[in-house]
């Protein structure tokens, strides 16, 4: 993102313990350390004091908590402001914006708790104007796909921009290179192409080709979870209820098996299902939502609160 001038947090690289521990002791906290390598979401630390961040550094280079995921470490300014999730489609040249999200990752209301691999989320975010979105088309997205080429790295598929909305403009925090889980369940509902015609066009390279069309309404989706997670959880619980919704509810299983009794569903996993409603307004959809999330039953069922509450 540096050599192609892409907004992002500033940041420096070590792979040396030392040089690293003595960077960070010159840095203004709050400061974000994090692991190049793979590391299961567990990778960056925000810290909001030096010591702290001291701390983190230890733990991934010396101790070597994160395996060779901590053989090299990016220490980068701590950006502040609002996070949300941008996505598109590209065949490696064409860059089709699709609608954007937020995702809620701690466990319990007001971002609090540990984090999970995500308790909800909605779309399109509130402060996503046209302005917006257009910006970041042309700084953060197209200049992506145009630099992967130049690096003689293709990419096609779907671009995820994790971005922060700061007061001095939008940054690139990391890219993923798929639609993420819950933001799926939320934009995919959003869209009113055939998903089927796109992909094809990504690989034929034809997307240039394609109208892609969304709906206007919003769609917020809200994961039901079990007992203990995301720490240990017991699963085989019956789930009531499902057979009671509204008919345009969507209702996707993320961890569900069938019972031996017809029709059963049993719990399987630690983030059960996703609950998913439209609406006119994201308030009509969050209300639509939790309607009918009530209808829901599973021994020990936990579930935010809070999920696409904004205004
Ligand atoms: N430079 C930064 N400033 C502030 N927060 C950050 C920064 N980098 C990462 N974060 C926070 O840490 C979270 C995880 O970082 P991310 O780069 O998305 O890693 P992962 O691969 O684990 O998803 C982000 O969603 C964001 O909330
Ligand atoms: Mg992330």
């Amino acid at each position: 993102m540096q050599k192609y001038a892409i907004p992002c947090a500033k940041s420096a690289t070590f792979s040396e313990y030392n040089q690293a521990k003595d960077y960070v002791k010159h840095q203004k906290p709050p400061v974000v350390v994090k692991a190049d390598g793979l590391a299961a979401g567990k990778g960056v630390i925000v810290a909001t004091s030096i010591p702290q961040a001291l701390e983190a550094l230890a733990g991934i280079m010396e101790s070597k908590t994160l395996g060779v995921a901590g053989n090299k470490v990016i220490i980068e300014e701590h950006l502040s402001g609002k996070e949300m999730s941008a996505f598109a489609f590209t065949d490696g040249k064409t860059v089709v914006p699709m609608v954007s999200a937020c995702d809620y990752k701690r466990v319990y209301d007001g971002d609090l708790g540990p984090n999970t691999g995500g308790m909800g989320s909605y779309s399109p975010p509130h402060f996503y104007t046209p302005e917006l979105g257009k910006i970041v088309s042309e700084t953060i997205m197209e200049p992506t796909v145009r630099a992967m080429a130049q690096e003689k790295r293709p990419y096609w598929g779907v671009l995820y921009g994790g971005l922060m909305i700061t007061g001095k403009g939008v940054k690139a925090l990391e890219f993923n290179a798929r639609f993420g889980d819950p933001e799926t369940q939320v934009i995919l509902p959003r869209l009113k192409t055939d998903l089927v015609d796109i992909m094809l066009a990504v690989i034929n390279g034809n997307l240039n080709q394609i109208k892609m069309e969304c709906s206007d309404e919003a769609c917020v989706g809200v994961v039901m979870a079990s007992a203990g997670y995301p720490g240990s959880y017991k699963t085989g619980f019956p789930i009531t209820g499902l057979d009671n919704l509204d008919k345009d509810i969507l209702v996707f299983h993320g961890g569900t098996k069938r019972g031996s009794e017809p029709g059963q569903v049993l719990t399987n996993g630690g983030r059960v299902l996703t609950v998913v409603a439209m609406g006119k307004t994201i308030a009509e959809a969050r209300e639509k939502v939790y309607a009918n999330i009530s209808r829901i039953k599973f021994e020990g069922c936990h579930y935010r609160k809070d999920i696409a509450l904004v205004e």
